[in-house]
């Protein structure tokens, strides 16, 4: 699989946190730190930071993700928010299927399907979650269980359409507990879902797929992690509410 076929991509994932104050701050100190990065940088903020990531990324190189959208247009689903009104707004991209609404509330692979179905037609560019729980691990069926997620949550999805998907492998056990994945066990499934894409569609689809790695990915381990053959940047939770950090990460995979 040819690493070169493919650009990497850096997304923070600030999940509940910073107020509209403190996005901009951010989005304002890390902008020339970033600048003249090789790789796609994103920044997925909560739905009330969205404007106000918009205006301060105006003009540079980060582009701007929700953390979760509807599968319906509209209707009553309080406290939902559709694809359409992400795109009204000029968000481009969206994380779906992360493991803390997996957990915390009843995300499933079929309205993970259906999320990044009506993701996809609305025209936003889908940050795919997929990864394992620890007993799954403990049970040997990672690989099982990832291609699994993979398969049903891309149900539907053509080939042609793959290019608006990036596929985040985030084993549960690594997320916000400081435990990372070693680069070896990060880049081991990254390519099974990669064969399982090709499996999918066909092997041009595989190479082309970006597929990231997200765990207490920091400054300190994110050189080695994106260096693996492949994995192609990551999603990154706390170490992305640092300008100066994340900064570190996009430099390590812009090399
Ligand atoms: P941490 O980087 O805080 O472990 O979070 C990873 C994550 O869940 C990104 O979506």
């Amino acid at each position: 699989m040819n690493k070169k076929l493919r650009k990497a991509v850096i997304a923070g994932n600030w999940k509940m946190n910073k107020t509209r104050s403190e996005a901009k701050s951010l989005i304002e100190e890390l902008k020339p730190l970033v600048a003249n990065a090789d790789c796609d940088i994103v920044v997925c903020v909560p739905f009330t930071n969205l404007e106000t990531a918009l205006d301060a990324s105006k003009g540079s190189n980060i582009k701007v993700g929700a953390q979760n959208c509807h599968f319906e247009k509209s209707g009553a689903f309080t406290g939902e928010i559709s694809a359409d009104m992400l795109v009204e707004m000029g968000v481009e991209y969206v994380v779906i299927g992360h493991s803390e609404r997996r957990q915390y509330f009843g995300e499933t692979d079929v309205t993970v399907n259906k999320r990044t179905r009506a993701a996809i037609d609305a025209g936003l560019t889908v940050i795919l979650c997929v990864g394992e729980m620890l007993e799954d691990r403990e049970l040997a069926i990672t690989d099982e269980l990832v291609a699994m997620q993979t398969k049903i949550a891309l149900n539907g999805v053509s080939k042609n359409e793959l290019s608006k998907i990036i596929i985040a492998y985030e084993p549960v056990w690594a997320i916000g507990t400081g435990k990372t994945a070693t680069s070896a066990q990060a880049n081991e499934v990254c390519a099974v879902i990669r064969t399982t894409i090709e499996k999918i569609y066909d092997k041009a689809a595989a190479d082309a797929m970006t597929i990231q790695y997200g765990g207490s990915m920091n400054a300190a381990n994110a050189a080695e992690l994106v260096a693996q053959p492949d994995v192609d940047g990551g999603l990154i939770g706390g170490a992305s509410l640092k300008a100066s950090d994340f900064a570190v990460i996009i430099d390590a995979a812009s090399k």
